[in-house]
Parts: C-alpha cells; structure tokens; sequence
C-alpha cells in the first residue's frame, strides 16, 4: 500500500521505517529540514535499539523516502499522523497545534477514499472534531484513531508486532472502510493473532490515556509503599517481588525508584486532568493529582538522601552520577527524574559530575552547567558520593571493588534499586536507597 507519515519524530520515524519493513511503499514527511536529511541517509536521529538497521534496509529497499514536502503525501490512501503533544508551557493541557495544523496541510492533498489515521495522544474529543474538518474539505476522505503503545527502548518490536491493535472508526460504512483499509495495512501482525478493538473514536483516544495513567498509578502505588517502607525499615523491593506473584497484580511496573519521567507518562496524565477538568469529570481522575505528587516526592526524596548521607549538606560536595536518561536504552532525557535530580543537587551548591551512555549531548542542552564526563571511572573520581539515577545495564554490572580506589568516600545511593545491597556493604561501601533499609 502506499503510506504517508506526518511527523518524524520518535513515533513517526519508528512507524514509517516499520511500516516499509512490512512491504508498504512510505513517504515520511517533517517540517525539520536537519530530521529529514538524516533520515533520508538512513541515521535515526535518535538512539534506539534496532531502528537503524530498519533504516537501512528500508532505504535500501527503495520503498521509503523522506520528504519536508506535505504535497508529497498526495497519492498516498493511509496517512498517518505522528506529531507530537506537548504539554502547554505553565499548564496540565496538551499543545495541540502540531495535530491541527498537520491535519490543516494534508487536508489540501487528500482525494477521496483516502483514510487519515491519527495515532498521536490526543485529549478525548479531538477526533470527532478533525474527522469535521477532513470530511468537509474533501468529501469521501475518512479519519480513524488508531493509538500507539509503543516504549521506548523496544519502539521497532512494538511496531511490529504490538500488544494489540486499536482502531476508533466512524459509524456505518466509513467505519467499515477505514477498517479494512487498517487491516491491510497491519496484515502481517493481525495474521499472527494479535487482538484487535474496533470502537467509536471516544473510546480509543481513552484506551491511550487509560493505559498510560494505569502505569503511572502503579509504579506511583510501589513509590507510595517505599515511602511507607522507610518509616518502617520495610523493604520496598521484597514486598515488590511478594505482590508481583499475585497474578492479578503482577511484578511489571512496580519498581520503585526515582518513578516515571520521559516525553509520555507525566504528560499524558496532565492532559487527562485538563481535559477531564474540562469535560466535568475531574473528580474521577482527582487521583492523578497524587500519582503526580507521589512521582515528584521521590525526586525531592532522593536529594535529601544526599544531603543525609554528606553530613547535612551538599555545599561544595563532588557528587557523580550515573545515568541522565528517563530510563535506560535511550537518549531521551525530557522530565528525566535522574537529570532533574542532578539539576537539583547543583542548585543546592553541590559539584555534580554526570556520565550516561547515550543521554550526555542532550542533557548538556538542557543543563549546561553541570559537568559531563564519558566514564563511570571519571564520573566517580574523588566522589563523595555516587548516586545512581539511572539503570543501564553496565551501571548494575558495576564492581564495587572496581570504584572503591577511586572515590573519596565510598558511598552509594541506589536511586533505581538496580543493585545487591550485600555486595556493595560487604565491600565495604556505604548503601542507601529509595525504600530500603
Ligand atoms: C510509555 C508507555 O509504557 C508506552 O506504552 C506508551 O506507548 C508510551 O509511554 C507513550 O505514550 O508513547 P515510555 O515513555 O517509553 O512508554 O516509558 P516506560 O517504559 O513506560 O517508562 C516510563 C517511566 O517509568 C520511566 O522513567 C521508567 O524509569 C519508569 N518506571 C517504569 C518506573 O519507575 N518503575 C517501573 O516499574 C517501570
């Protein structure tokens, strides 16, 4: 079929090199001249596992091709857009002028029959209104909302071959349509077995925003028992593993820790109390509200644990830290607990040296006045302490013995609960952690 992909960013960059990979004929299209350059020579403007490779065969294929062009999405019968919604500055609300003003250049580029599917997280009521406007401009053109559920660190698997697919169709006929035209296009999964819902628009903007505020509630749940651990001397991450084998709580997301950041969770949940705000109905998401707070009491937790641990304060203190990313396997460092947590200590006075695998170029951007080094071994050289904020793999794999000629004082705090507090004690290190004794 031949596609076309509004936005290259992580999501449309992700979709339109799958969508080739699948044997679709794919025009992504951006406004950003540097993203499309890059594109089209086959680098992924962002770290992600596997996507490169999906590039290059993709371009290789001949069947992908990028464009700044939106004229270029003409012959195309499935456009996808894949804009992002950004929280308003000083606001909970999502910013949706990239959805609409995408929408608003396509809209001259469709003919009839063409399907527009919306897969951006947008606030519920969004479809129906650009349903209005694709269908009134070019009679016989449809719109469908079909949300995506993709992670970052595993986006091309998730593409591929997804949980389940959601389709929010009109009623009647055009309904039927814009369902068979997104059958064709996900053929290949839909034949291995994944579910598929097809539901009104209303309900499949929600699935996206429920799913999303479900995982924020629970890894806020665990954050709140930690809290409750460390006036107890509980351990948070043994009544983590003792729930997890209760089959109707299960084990994934509860990780206590730093909690939840990134371009996804904190906004969304934003969004859904904006816009519940709006529709009337805030009392059912007042809750939200807390998963919030409990989110961000974790950060402040974890900078008075620091203080604690330097006799009380953090003043002139060389504190390393490991990690910048808002979890590990990607580059992506937007409401990054770890990155706010170091921004945080430097504030108070502290020397903050940073080292991450792939976040450093995009945290210096955000925070050019903390240090930046390219090893752990440089990053904890004459540390007074070493916190770590982030769980990459090569951090968990840590030697305690490997740093302890390096630091000046041997002291770690596990801000992910990614590490064995035996052998980091028995080493003779300090361990402290988030809801552990
Ligand atoms: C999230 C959702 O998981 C995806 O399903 C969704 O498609 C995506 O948002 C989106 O809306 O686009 P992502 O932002 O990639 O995906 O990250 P997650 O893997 O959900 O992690 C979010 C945050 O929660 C990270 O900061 C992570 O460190 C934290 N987390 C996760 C915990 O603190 N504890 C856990 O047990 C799990």
């Amino acid at each position: 079929m031949r596609l076309s992909v509004i936005g290259c960013g992580y999501l449309g960059a992700v979709h339109a090199a799958c969508m080739a990979a699948l044997g679709h004929e794919v025009v992504g299209i951006d406004v950003d001249a540097e993203k499309v350059a890059a594109l089209s020579r086959g680098e992924a403007p962002f770290y992600e596992p596997g996507l490169p490779e999906v590039l290059t065969e993709a371009m290789a294929s001949g069947r992908l091709r990028f464009s700044t062009d939106i004229a270029d999405a003409a012959g195309s019968q499935v456009h996808f857009v894949c804009v992002g919604t950004p929280q308003k500055p000083g606001e909970y609300a999502a910013d949706l002028t990239y959805v609409d003003a995408s929408v608003d250049a396509l809209v001259p580029h469709l003919s009839a029959g063409d399907l527009v599917v919306g897969k951006s997280t947008v606030p519920v009521g969004t479809a129906a209104r650009l349903a209005a406007t694709v269908s009134t401009a070019v009679p016989g053109a449809m719109l469908a909302w079909n949300p995506e559920f993709l992670r970052e660190g595993f986006a091309v698997k998730d593409t591929l071959t997804p949980d389940r697919f959601v389709y929010g169709v009109p009623s009647g006929t055009d309904g039927e349509t814009a369902t068979g035209l997104m059958d064709a296009v996900y053929a290949e999964a839909l034949a291995t077995g994944t579910p598929r819902i097809v539901t009104d628009y209303a309900t499949a903007e929600l699935v996206k925003v429920a799913a999303n505020s479900f995982l924020a509630t629970k890894i806020s749940f665990i954050n709140a028992m930690a809290e409750v651990c460390e006036e107890t001397g509980a351990d948070v991450t043994q009544l983590a593993d003792a729930l997890g084998h209760d089959e109707r709580i299960g084990r994934r997301f509860l990780n206590a820790g730093l909690g939840f950041g990134g371009g996804c969770l904190p906004k969304d949940i934003r969004a859904f109390m904006a816009r519940a705000g709006e529709l009337g109905a805030d009392q059912a998401v007042g809750f939200l509200r807390e998963v919030d707070a409990i989110n961000s009491r974790r950060r402040t937790r974890m900078i008075d644990l620091a203080r604690e641990v330097n006799e009380g304060t953090i003043r002139g203190k060389r504190i390393a830290v490991l990690g910048t990313t808002f979890k590990p396997n990607s580059d992506d460092v937007r409401d990054s607990p770890a990155l706010d947590v170091a921004a945080g200590l430097a504030r108070q006075g502290a020397h903050v040296v940073v080292t991450d695998p792939q976040g450093i170029a995009n945290a210096r951007r955000r925070h050019p006045e903390l240090t930046y080094v390219e090893t752990v071994a440089e990053a904890v050289t004459g540390a007074d302490s070493v916190l770590l904020l982030t769980e990459w793999a090569e951090y968990r794999d840590l030697e305690p013995d490997d740093l302890a000629g390096l630091v000046a004082t041997k002291t770690i705090l596990d801000g992910r609960n990614a590490l064995e507090p035996v052998r980091w004690r028995s080493a003779g290190w300090a361990y402290r952690a988030l809801g552990r004794p």
